[in-house]
C-alpha cells in the first residue's frame, strides 16, 4: 500500500468515526465509488487526483454547518451544559472537556465570546458539541429560532471557562452587552466558572471584589490554579483548572441541581474485570510457550476504568508494565492460572478479555530442565489446549456471568469476518478486532487501530494510540450503564 493511500485510509477512517457515513456511500459522494474504502483498506492505491477529490469532499464536508451532519452519537444526553467559552490562551482545553463531557452523556452547546473566536473556532467547537455555536446577540435567526433566554432555559448548568477578567467584571456588575452576558444575565440555572489570567489580573483588586461579589450571588468556581503562564517567565495563581476538575465540578452541579446522581464517575460501584498480557506456558523449569502481547492495551483499560470510578480487578500474565495505580493486580503465568484468577474475582459487572493467551501448553511439563542430548533427535513437544478464558466466563449461568462480556480478536486477515466468528463461537457482547499482522506494530507497539463488533454491527474507529481506544472503549461501556437513566423531562 502507497504512503499516499495509507495517509488518505487513516484520514478517511477519522472521517467516517466523526461523521454518520457508511464507507461505501462515502465513497460513492467522494468519488462515486462505493468500493473505495474498503478497497483501501484491503490494501490498494490511490492516484493523487483521487485523493485530492476525497480530500475536498470531506473538507467540503466540515465546512458545512455541523448540525446538519449528525454525529455519531456515543450516548443519549441525559444533561445539558452550556458553556460559554471566552477569550484566553485556555480556550484550547474546552475543546477536550466537550470530547470528555460528551463520553460522559452529558450534552454540551456552546456559545463563544468574539475574544475566544481568536483563539479557537466556531468550527472545531461545533464539530465537536454536534451543535450549532452560538457566538452573536442579534442575530435575527438565532433570536428567532433559539435566543438567549431558550440557550439558558435548555440547559441544566452554565459553565464559563476560560473565565476572563473582563468576563468576571461583566458578570459582576450586570452587563449584558454580548451573548455571552445575556444569557448570563437571564439565566436562573447554576452557573460554574473557571477563571484564567495573569496571576496580577488576579490578584487586582477589582477582581477580587468581582469574584467576592460572584461568589456572594451564589455562583460556583473552579481554580484558577497555580501555574505558569502563557507568556514567557510568568508563573502564579490564574492557570486554568484541568479539564478533570473541570468535570468533577460539572458533575457536582448538575447532581445538586438536577436532584439526580451524575457522575464524573459513571462507572462508579461497577467492578471491571480484565485480563491482559500474555500468559506463559512453562516447557520445563527454566523454558516456556509465550507470544509477543505487551499487555498495553489492557493496562491502558485498566487506567481507564479506574479513572470512570469502577474497581477494577486486572489480570495479568507476565509483562514490563508497572502495576496501574488504584486498580488490584493479580498477577499470573499460566492460562490455567489466569482462568482460576478470573473465577476468583467474579462477580464483575463488565469482563474485558484483552489478554493473548497461548491457545496450547505441553502436555506434561517437566520437573527437571530438559537436558540436550548432542546428535540425537530434538525432543518433541506434545501440546494440548489451554480453556478457553472467554468462552468459560461468557458461558457461565446468568447472576455469575458479567453483564458485558468483551472479547479481543487478534488477526492477521479476514479480521472483520473472524471477529464477528468469534464472537458468536465465544459468546461475548462486543468483539474489539484488530489486524495483528507484523506490518501494523500494533502488538508491543503504542497505537491501535480497531473495530468494535456487537449484535448491532461494526463500527471501525481511526488508528489512535492504545490510551484514546481505552478511553473511547470505556465511554462506550459507561453509556450502556447510562443508557438505563432517562432523559429529562
Ligand atoms: N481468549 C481466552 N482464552 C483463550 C484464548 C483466547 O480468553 N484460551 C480470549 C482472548 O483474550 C481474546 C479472545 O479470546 O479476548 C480471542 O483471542 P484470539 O487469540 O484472537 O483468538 P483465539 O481464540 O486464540 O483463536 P485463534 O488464535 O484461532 O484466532
Amino acid at each position: 500500500m502507497s504512503g499516499t493511500a495509507k495517509q488518505l485510509l487513516g484520514e478517511i477512517e477519522g472521517f467516517l468515526a466523526q461523521f454518520d457515513i457508511t464507507p461505501s456511500k462515502f465513497g460513492v459522494a467522494a468519488v462515486n465509488d462505493g468500493h473505495l474504502v474498503a478497497k483501501l483498506r484491503k490494501g490498494s492505491s490511490v492516484t493523487l487526483k483521487t485523493a485530492d477529490r476525497v480530500r475536498a469532499y470531506m473538507a467540503s464536508q466540515r465546512r458545512a454547518a455541523p448540525s446538519q451532519i449528525a454525529c455519531r452519537a456515543t450516548v443519549p444526553a441525559a444533561y445539558r451544559v452550556l458553556l460559554i467559552i471566552g477569550g484566553g490562551i485556555a480556550a484550547y482545553k474546552c475543546l477536550d472537556l466537550i470530547r470528555r463531557l460528551r463520553e460522559r452523556g452529558i450534552a454540551v452547546r456552546a456559545v463563544m465570546t468574539r475574544a475566544a473566536q481568536q483563539f479557537v473556532t466556531p468550527l472545531s467547537v461545533g464539530a465537536l458539541s454536534n451543535d450549532r455555536v452560538f457566538t452573536e446577540l442579534f442575530d435575527l435567526d438565532d433570536e428567532r429560532e433559539i435566543g438567549h433566554i431558550r440557550l439558558s432555559r435548555e440547559a441544566d448548568v452554565i459553565v464559563v471557562a476560560p473565565a476572563t477578567a473582563d468576563l468576571l467584571a461583566k458578570m459582576a456588575g450586570g452587563h449584558a452587552d454580548d451573548l455571552a452576558s445575556s444569557v448570563l444575565m437571564a439565566t436562573n440555572k447554576p452557573v460554574l466558572v473557571a477563571p484564567a489570567m495573569n496571576p496580577r489580573m488576579w490578584l487586582h483588586p477589582a477582581t477580587r471584589r468581582n469574584v467576592a461579589q460572584l461568589a456572594a450571588d451564589g455562583i460556583a468556581f473552579v481554580g484558577p490554579n497555580v501555574g505558569e503562564m502563557a507568556e514567557r517567565g510568568e508563573a502564579g495563581l490564574g492557570r486554568m483548572g484541568e479539564v478533570p476538575e473541570l468535570i468533577d465540578a460539572i458533575a457536582s452541579l448538575l447532581s445538586s441541581s438536577a436532584g439526580a446522581s451524575v457522575s464524573a464517575k459513571p462507572l462508579a460501584g461497577r467492578h471491571v474485570l480484565i485480563t491482559s498480557g500474555p500468559t506463559q506456558e512453562a516447557i520445563d523449569p527454566v523454558r516456556y510457550i509465550a507470544n509477543r502481547s505487551s499487555g498495553k492495551q489492557g493496562s491502558a483499560i485498566a487506567v481507564e476504568a479506574a479513572a470512570l470510578g469502577a474497581r477494577v480487578t486486572l489480570v495479568s500474565g507476565p509483562t514490563r508494565l508497572s502495576d496501574p495505580a488504584g486498580v488490584e493486580v493479580v498477577h499470573i503465568e499460566s492460562a490455567r492460572e489466569m482462568l482460576e484468577a478470573v473465577r476468583n474475582a467474579l462477580p464483575a459487572d463488565v469482563a474485558i478479555f484483552a489478554a493473548a493467551v497461548a491457545d496450547w501448553r505441553v502436555a506434561t511439563q517437566s520437573d527437571q530442565k530438559i537436558k540436550k542430548s548432542p546428535g540425537k533427535n530434538a525432543p518433541r513437544l506434545a501440546l494440548v489446549e489451554n480453556p478457553d478464558i472467554l468462552k468459560a466466563i461468557a458461558a457461565e449461568r446468568s447472576g455469575r456471568r458479567p453483564g458485558l462480556v468483551i472479547g479481543f480478536a487478534a488477526e492477521t486477515q479476514n479480521v472483520i469476518e473472524f471477529a464477528q466468528k468469534k464472537r458468536k463461537a465465544k459468546g461475548a457482547d462486543w468483539i474489539v478486532a484488530n489486524d495483528v499482522s507484523p506490518e501494523t506494530g500494533i502488538m508491543g507497539g503504542d497505537r491501535n487501530a480497531v473495530h468494535i463488533i456487537s449484535e448491532e454491527g461494526v463500527e471501525s474507529w481511526p488508528e489512535l494510540d492504545k490510551a484514546e481506544v481505552a478511553r473511547r472503549l470505556m465511554a462506550r461501556v459507561a453509556s450502556r450503564f447510562a443508557d438505563a437513566r432517562a432523559e429529562p423531562a
